[in-house]
């Protein structure tokens, strides 16, 4: 649509979104200029609110223009907030105005409408690549003091803002963990709720049919797990495709210079062959097919075939797009490729050529981040990348038929890289033994999964 009010594409600004986050670590030699500050603030001036009312205020105190102003402002926020905010360039308060001032009322939406402002100032810090982070832990008393606050106007939240900076700045151990760990999130379902939903309570007793029934309009249940058993895992593998045949695991490690494909003793984890793959590529997913190893690369669009019995390199093979995660089903390699629009693709196993894809959607919603893939009894099993989630995909449709969380498997202390999150889930069939672990992991983890209740709209996951 060619009108001047209609925003191109959500998809531009739903990457903005998605990779907003709230640093703790600032670059406090970095200063924020005014023309940056006046850009956040005319973000601000456009949000939506309450019969137009605007009823915000942001006080600026700037460690560079005005250190005294950011010291008392500093002095207002808690001792947790201040080991952290004390590397800031910039404080800002928030304020709003709870009456309003063209009905003279109590304005229900004065904090509401603030905080739409905020969040506008925040996408808009985002795109220009800094960093905000928001204190509800603060002195009211002494912000209204350190700021001249004046009534009717009321603090509403304290933000710290700057360009990022290294997360060894930061005293607190725990912040200092935080900073690079994965964001997480509910799934959407959690907290959209489509009128006309019927819950398929049926579908969460075991031997219930492989493929369940989903779609738009129908709840998707969520699984937890049972550990089996706790095998040995190379904790300098980066994880990128993992699979079970014939008693061992194949596995594909990634990251430029240290991607291989190796072969792998379940019990012990002990690398029994491992063949290097050349520097210039980043292995991702592994699956096999008639006696040959499959690997993708993730932005090369060549694959590697190599002989399962020798990991002898036989020829590579191209696909288009990016390559995360690979497995099959009877006829078909089945290809993840990360992107927003959560597509799996079907390729010929033998020609390599796409057959055709599924956008994989959860309740309707594609699902991005697809990374590692396992068929499992005619389901399409995939790591969602930095979450703790397992996707189950019908294939035929990509709906989502379940999800499996994986939290709390990896012990906090253990998950020593930002980057190591679960991914690796491979399938014995013969047994239906199926194994998961993840980037950098030290474990391989044989689970069952164990079926959870359906939750009550808007209760804690
Ligand atoms: C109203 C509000 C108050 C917050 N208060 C604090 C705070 O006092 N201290 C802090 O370190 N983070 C605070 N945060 C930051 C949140 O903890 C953070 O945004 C949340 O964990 C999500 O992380 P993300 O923004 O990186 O995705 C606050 C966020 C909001 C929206």
């Amino acid at each position: 649509m060619n009108h001047p009010k209609v925003a191109k594409t959500d998809h531009d600004v739903l990457e903005v979104i998605r990779a907003r986050w709230s640093p703790r670590a600032f670059d406090i030699t970095r200063p924020v200029s005014r023309d940056a500050q006046m850009r956040l603030f005319e973000a601000a001036r456009w949000a939506p609110s309450s019969a137009n009312e605007q009823p915000w205020q942001f006080i600026v105190g700037d460690r560079f223009t005005n250190p005294d102003a950011f010291a008392s402002m500093l002095g207002a926020v808690d001792e947790s907030n201040q080991s952290w905010a004390q590397y800031a360039p910039v404080l800002v308060l928030a304020a709003a105005r709870p009456d309003s001032e063209k009905y003279g009322q109590l304005n229900r939406f004065a904090w509401y409408d603030t905080g739409q402002a905020i969040m506008l100032i925040t996408l808009q810090a985002t795109d220009m690549g800094l960093g905000l982070r928001q204190m509800a832990g603060f002195d009211h008393d002494k912000a209204r003091l350190a700021c001249k606050l004046t009534p009717p106007f009321e603090p509403v939240v304290m933000m710290a803002l700057g360009y990022p900076g290294e997360p060894e700045v930061l005293a607190n151990e725990r912040h200092r963990a935080s900073e690079g760990k994965p964001r997480t999130r509910r799934p959407i379902a959690d907290f959209v709720r489509w009128l006309g939903v019927v819950v398929l309570g049926a579908a969460m007793v075991a031997g219930a049919p492989a493929v369940r029934a989903a779609g738009p309009g129908v709840a998707v249940p969520t699984d937890g797990y049972k550990v089996v058993h706790a095998y040995p895992h190379d904790r300098t593998a980066f994880t990128q495709g993992l699979i079970y045949r014939d008693g061992v695991f194949y596995e594909s490690t990634g990251l430029n210079g240290q991607s291989s494909v190796r072969k792998v003793d379940v019990a012990t984890g002990r690398v029994l062959q491992n063949v290097p793959v050349d520097a210039k590529y980043f292995a991702e997913g592994l699956t096999d097919w008639n006696g040959s190893l499959l690997q993708l690369t993730w932005r090369d669009g060549v694959g590697f075939v190599y002989d399962r019995a020798t990991l002898g390199f036989r020829r590579t093979f191209r696909y288009s797009g990016e390559g995360w995660g690979l497995t099959h089903d009877a006829k078909r390699l089945i290809l993840s490729d990360g992107q927003p629009a959560g597509a799996l693709r079907f390729l010929d196993p033998v020609t390599f050529a796409e057959t055709g894809r599924v956008i994989v959607k959860d309740q309707g919603v594609p699902v991005a981040d697809l990374n590692e893939l396992e068929y499992v009894n005619g389901e399409v099993y995939a790591n969602i990348w930095q979450t703790d989630r397992i996707a189950r995909i019908n294939p035929a449709t990509g709906d989502v038929v379940g999800w499996i969380d994986l939290s709390g498997l990896l012990k906090p202390a253990e998950r020593t890289n930002a980057g190591a999150v679960p991914n690796g889930i491979a399938y014995d069939a013969a047994t239906h033994r199926l194994f998961v672990t993840g980037k950098l992991w030290p474990n391989v983890f044989e689970i069952t999964l164990a079926p959870r209740p359906p939750r009550a709209s808007g209760a804690p996951f």
